[in-house]
């Protein structure tokens, strides 16, 4: 690696729940000098996601904060918040984190919080996003990169990526063409976070100083 290309990589911390494929394209990107980030923590709401492994066969320091273990979400939150900003990232990165998060928790990372989910939001925010855009037979699913807000799945989105559907498809053939789309454009939107290319203010993602309109087609950059 020649890390010195590099002024300063942005601190992260990485949020996850499961098998924290989207975590390993960032470790990956980070690993090929793609990505000018120093993942600090990966913290998992749960104990035996398989994440938790990916991140320790990178050196990647892990915690658990398992919400099982405290009585209400308010809690739960401030341990969380604890553990994130002993890390004192500049950025946190949601990556297959599966938990509801409360307006405060939210507010505090204001415009330093990123999530992927596995449609194009609009469309099938919440579970089960394959599913259900095969049950509602649309022409095209894909997955979308956005900055968290109060609203669950509906911060403002940066960066989608589509794929058609396919007459056999079932949820698990289109959660697999999805899935190569995640791995690809969340490292990148990441990377334009740690550039300073994005922010975000009233519900405007801006993109190189100018409000983005519409979201970012990867079809239309790659
Ligand atoms: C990904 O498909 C991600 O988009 C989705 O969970 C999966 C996690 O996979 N996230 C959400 O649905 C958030 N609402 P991974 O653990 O292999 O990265």
């Amino acid at each position: 690696m020649s890390n010195h290309q590099h002024a300063v990589a942005l601190p992260v911390v990485v949020l996850i729940s499961g098998n924290g494929s989207n975590l390993q394209a960032i470790i990956d990107a980070v690993q090929h000098d793609d990505l000018p980030v120093e993942i600090r923590a990966v913290i998992s709401s749960r104990p035996d996601a398989y994440g938790l492994e990916r991140a320790r066969a990178a050196n990647i320091s892990t915690e658990v904060v398992d919400h099982r273990a405290f009585n209400n979400r308010a809690e739960y939150e401030d341990e969380l918040q604890t553990s994130i900003d002993q890390h004192q990232p500049a950025l946190i990165v949601l990556a297959g984190y599966m938990r509801i998060l409360g307006n405060a928790f939210v507010n505090h990372y204001q415009g330093r919080m990123l999530n992927i989910h596995p449609s194009l939001l609009p469309a099938f925010p919440g579970l089960n996003t394959h599913q259900r855009a095969l049950d509602a037979n649309v022409a095209k699913h894909g997955a979308s990169i956005h900055f968290v807000t109060n609203e669950l799945d509906g911060g403002p989105v940066i960066l989608q990526s589509s794929v058609p559907l396919l007459p056999n498809d079932d949820a698990q053939s289109l959660a697999k063409r999805v899935y190569r789309q995640e791995h690809q454009i969340y490292p990148l939107a990441i990377r334009w976070f740690a550039e300073g290319r994005l922010s975000t203010t009233a519900g405007n993602v801006h993109f190189d100083q100018k409000p983005l309109t519409h979201p970012i087609q990867y079809s239309d950059i790659r």
